[in-house]
Parts: structure tokens; C-alpha cells; sequence
């Protein structure tokens, strides 16, 4: 399929719902030429194989290391609204009918979108909802939601402090699915990052941390590097500074060693140091002995 399929489908699917215009970026614009070049037999510029598939939420509002690895395929996506929780709602409409997402075919329908504090100075990202979460419409609220609170508690935070979102928007499908989840594609997580773009420009947390490998690959755009080896320092996504941790279910596994969950906490103290949040000798010492 080319770079320029998930653009064309959702065009098309807008044009089947009677738009005429649509205001494409640049980039987007120069997706749809190399796709035109191509069918005429032209040697069209290669476009890299794994692309961020991203526009960003307004002009200029792009900078940062990774502005070199943004190349384009989706439209931009705008915010409405003056506050942030008006601009996170005019997201969350866009997002229950995102073509791009929609148009793959591998999604399912209802969509999940975030929760939480719209000026949060801490952004949690996920993976993707599971089956509690798609039932709820919330993310984090099952298994993996209660071990999350609980980290969340032991660093002084309620929930509701925080803002708490998925890189992907719908819970990825599965043949016969019952309550069993997978892990969203490469492709599901691009077809969603404009949203986790535009809301971490929203939001402007402080700081944000990637639950897990998935979500880590998903905004970070490493392809396979162990949670092992992100974790411990600080990346960054478009000048905001990105710790990875392990997902909150690996520490639901049975065989979970306490030094995993220590890990976890190492990383949760290395956040609130980050945000000059005062640390108790007893948050300091929670593993000591153990
Ligand atoms: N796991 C995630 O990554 N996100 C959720 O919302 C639930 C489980």
C-alpha cells in the first residue's frame, strides 16, 4: 500500500459525505504529488518507510529534534475552543470519526479517548484501550488502571491531578475477541498520533511518561528497543521531556520480580524530582529491604 492510501481513503470518504474543500498542509499536499508523479511512471522520491504520518496542530507549532523524522501523510488537526478542556472536547469529537484511523480496517468502533486534568503538568501515555476501558469509554480502568492508581497514589497524585491517554483511540481487533486485547501497529498508532500530538500542545504538561514499549515506540519512533534500554533517561517529544517505564500490566504478571517494580518507582521518583515535587523519606526508602 502506498504512503498516500490512508490521505486518499479518507479524501475519498469525505467526498462521499458531500465535502468539496478541505485544507491540506504542505506536507499532505506533497504526499498527494508524489502519489500523482508515481502513477504517471515518473520516478517519484522515495518516502521513508516507516513514516510519523503526522501534521502538526498549527504552523510553527512543530519544533524540536524530531523535526527531521516528521515526514507527512494526515491532515492536520485543529482544535476548536478557547480553554483547554474545550479544545480537548473538540479533539475527542474529531477523534470518534477519524478516517485515517477508521479507514484501516483494524480498529474497533468505539472510541476512548483521555481523562483527566486539561493543565496537568504530568501526561501519561498508553498503548490502547483494553476491553474494561472500551466498555467504560476510559482509559486505564482495569487491571493495568488499578496498578496505575496505586503507583499514582504512592507519588501523591489522584487521578484527576494527571492526564491519562493512549497513543491509540480504539482497541485494536482481534479475530473471535472476546475480553483478550492485542497490541496496536505501527500503522494504528500513526493513524492516531495527531490526536496525542495536538493534545500533549493542549495540555503542555511539564512532562510526559510512556507506559510501556509500545507507547514508547509510538511517540518516541524507536522500532523494537527494550524498555530496558529507554528507560533511566530522559527523551524528548517536540521539546517536552519523555520518561519510558514499564507498562503498569507487566507488573501485574505473577513472576513480576520486586526488582521490576522498583525500576517502575525509580522512574516515578526521577518524575517528581523532574517536577520539584518534595519526596518523603518514606517515598525514598519504599523498596528499601525489599
Ligand atoms: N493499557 C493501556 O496501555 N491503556 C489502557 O487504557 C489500558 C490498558
Amino acid at each position: 500500500m502506498s504512503r498516500a492510501a490512508p490521505l486518499i481513503t479518507y479524501l475519498k470518504q469525505l467526498e462521499r459525505g458531500g465535502q468539496t474543500h478541505i485544507r491540506l498542509d504542505e506536507e499532505a499536499k506533497e504526499l498527494l504529488r508524489s502519489q500523482l508523479r508515481a502513477q504517471r511512471g515518473r520516478a517519484s522520491p522515495p518516502i521513508p518507510l516507516r513514516s510519523r504520518g503526522v501534521a502538526s496542530l498549527s504552523a510553527g507549532a512543530s519544533t524540536g529534534v524530531r523535526e527531521e523524522s516528521t515526514p507527512p501523510s494526515l491532515p492536520t488537526v485543529e482544535a476548536g475552543g478557547s480553554t483547554s478542556a474545550e479544545k480537548l472536547d473538540s479533539l475527542r469529537v474529531q477523534a470518534e470519526n477519524w478516517g485515517p484511523a477508521r479507514s484501516l480496517g483494524s480498529l474497533r468502533e468505539a472510541m476512548v479517548f483521555a481523562v483527566g486534568n486539561p493543565e496537568a503538568d504530568l501526561m501519561l501515555v498508553g498503548e490502547a484501550p483494553g476491553y474494561e476501558e472500551e466498555r467504560r469509554r476510559e482509559p486505564f480502568v482495569g487491571k493495568a488502571g488499578q496498578k496505575l492508581d496505586q503507583i499514582l497514589a504512592a507519588m501523591g497524585f489522584a487521578r484527576e491531578e494527571i492526564y491519562i491517554s493512549n497513543i491509540c483511540k480504539f482497541r485494536p481487533a482481534l479475530k473471535n475477541q472476546t475480553t483478550n486485547n492485542r497490541k496496536p501497529t505501527p500503522e494504528e498508532m500513526n493513524a492516531c498520533l495527531p490526536f496525542v500530538r495536538a493534545e500533549i500542545g493542549i495540555v503542555q504538561p511539564k512532562c510526559i511518561v510512556a507506559l510501556g514499549g509500545t507507547a514508547a515506540e509510538g511517540l518516541l519512533d524507536y522500532q523494537n528497543k527494550p524498555v530496558g534500554r529507554m528507560r533511566g533517561h530522559w527523551h524528548e517529544f517536540e521539546g517536552i521531556p519523555v520518561r519510558v517505564t514499564y507498562h503498569p500490566s507487566y507488573l501485574l504478571h505473577n513472576d513480576s520480580a520486586v526488582s521490576e517494580k522498583r525500576k517502575v518507582w525509580d522512574d516515578m521518583l526521577s518524575v517528581l524530582e523532574f517536577l520539584e515535587i518534595p519526596i518523603s523519606e518514606k517515598q525514598r526508602g519504599f523498596f528499601a529491604g525489599k
